[in-house]
């Protein structure tokens, strides 16, 4: 029985509520480890200039701590923007040829920081260090590698970079082999799913969520998930994907830092915010058929063109998700659900639409098309689901066009922990006092819209996020943009983090 609810509106994240924190203790820390760097490692510092061709600079004046975690971030971040498939604009989809260019990178970045790599069976990259004690239980932390087409250059790689930066200032600082647990650094190999519309291909896989038959999903020309890997030396069968499964005994918990991609943060005038909770979100396909004809012969009362029915149900779409209580009601089975928290996150986007031959004189015989739901309430998203694919079929009907629906990803909303989110907040907070001075500003707690591998890695064990501002909340476009100053904040709430924690 399919849930009734009904939600409005269309925010995608939004503001809960700031909490005081203490950051006494980080910020001594932090100021410990980066006056450490800047006193003893005069040598270190030269030979990084050198690398990076600033020799006149005064080696002395150098804040080392603010360098690795600020200008060498900013400029590997520059760097990782630059590797893509496309030609003038960013493009990395899961395992193509700019996405291992991009693994072996990060690859060296991860040994630059001491750790000791591999690339697992669904490429992803791994970066490890043990720290004292091998045996106790692994801090991951990560984000992915993949892109949307026509990307920013923050979105996944901001948090792949700053853990690592974090990392390097421990090592040089000497402090990599003192951590109390092993930390790891993951780089996962998709989380935009653009490739394949699954999403979450490596994180799922190391939470042990990833279904076998994920190997057998096909891109547009046909290719499998398992084609891809066999073309790159990975052979992956269904006993090694289950065993890529992290026994979650041995995690203490995940980390990861990613852009806002919305406005909340920059509103606030913070560069970081806490994360509470990620939004669930389903992935469908609706194909439509119709009857293939002439442009200028067929009479419009004798079509069955599947571009005009479409477009009906691409409106439809919008219009449920604008009103859902114009078509939705709901009842003492929804009981435990907030109306207004549910209103406030219910997104629906049509992202992707193809259709067959595509020429302009010719009446379509078939069209595709895309659906992204999002929303706080997973049974509300379902309601929404339900209720379009009723309605849809309704309209193919009417239109005598024959319409199909197929889901091709669903991901239930996650909490982040709340004991780990009070510890990322007490770092973002000593990052923030670092970089402000005086000013002390209180962590704000944002949900998320976007997705993210925490939500896979939430099956395995207890997840945290920060956000970092991006100008004009903008995301998956080129126009995204994280300030210095920020991938700066980014990195010491990291190394806080680490430092505090580890
Ligand atoms: C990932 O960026 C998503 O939320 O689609
Ligand atoms: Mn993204
Ligand atoms: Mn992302």
């Amino acid at each position: 029985m399919a849930p009734t609810c009904s939600f409005s509106s269309n925010l995608s994240s939004f503001l809960i509520l700031p909490h005081k924190t203490s950051t006494t203790h980080m910020l001594i820390s932090l100021i410990h480890a980066c006056i450490l760097l800047s006193l003893l490692f005069a040598d270190v510092s030269a030979n990084l200039l050198l690398q990076t061709g600033i020799e006149d600079a005064n080696v002395a004046e150098i804040d080392q701590c603010q360098y690795v975690l600020r200008d060498e971030a900013v400029m590997r971040l520059n760097e990782l923007g630059k590797v893509s498939d496309a030609d003038g604009y960013l493009e990395r989809t899961f395992l193509s040829s700019a996405s291992l260019r991009a693994a072996i990178l990060i690859r060296q970045w991860m040994e630059d920081s001491g750790l000791k790599t591999w690339v697992d069976l669904m490429g992803n990259v791994h970066g490890r260090v043990e720290g004292m004690n091998a045996t106790s239980k692994a801090l991951l932390i990560g984000s992915h590698l993949d892109t949307v087409i026509d990307a920013g250059k923050f979105d996944g790689a901001l948090g792949i970079v700053s853990a690592l930066s974090a990392l390097k200032v421990l090592k040089i600082s000497g402090q990599l082999e003192s951590l109390k647990h092993p930390v790891e650094v993951i780089a996962f190999s998709d989380e935009e799913g653009v490739r394949f519309q699954s999403t979450f291909l490596g994180s799922a896989a190391i939470a042990g969520v990833l279904p076998v038959s994920a190997l057998q999903t096909s891109d547009k020309s046909g290719v499998t998930v398992q084609d891809v890997l066999n073309a790159n030396s990975i052979g992956i069968s269904e006993e090694s994907l289950s065993g890529m499964k992290y026994d979650p005994d041995t995690v203490w918990g995940y980390v990861e830092v990613h852009i806002e991609q919305g406005p909340v943060l920059e509103s606030v005038g913070l560069p970081l915010g806490a994360v509470k909770g990620i939004a669930g979100q389903s992935r469908l396909k609706v194909t439509i058929k119709g009857s293939q004809g002439h442009a200028g012969t067929v009479p419009m009362w004798m079509r069955r063109d599947p571009m005009a029915a479409s477009a009906e149900l691409i409106v439809l779409l919008e219009s449920l998700c604008k009103q859902p209580e114009k078509f939705l009601s709901y009842d003492e089975e929804c009981k435990g659900f907030s109306m207004e928290s549910f209103a406030s996150s219910l997104v629906c986007t049509v992202g992707e639409i193809s259709t067959w031959p595509s020429a302009s004189n010719v009446i379509p015989g078939e069209v595709a098309f895309t659906i992204d739901v999002r929303a706080m309430d997973d049974m509300g998203r379902e309601a929404i689901i339900f209720e379009f694919s009723n309605r849809m079929h309704e309209i193919c009907d009417k239109r005598s066009v024959s319409c199909n629906i197929d889901r091709k990803h669903d991901a239930n909303a996650i909490a982040c922990d709340d004991g780990l989110s009070a510890e990322l907040k007490v770092a973002a907070n000593a990052a923030m006092k670092k970089i402000a001075g005086d000013i002390i500003d209180e962590v704000p707690v944002l949900m998320s819209g976007a997705g993210h591998d925490a939500m896979a890695i939430a099956h395995l064990t207890k997840v945290g996020m920060l956000f970092v501002r991006c100008r004009g909340g903008i995301s998956h476009s080129p126009a995204e943009h994280v300030s210095d100053d920020d991938v700066w904040a980014a990195g010491l709430a990291v190394l806080a983090f680490l430092q505090n924690k580890m």
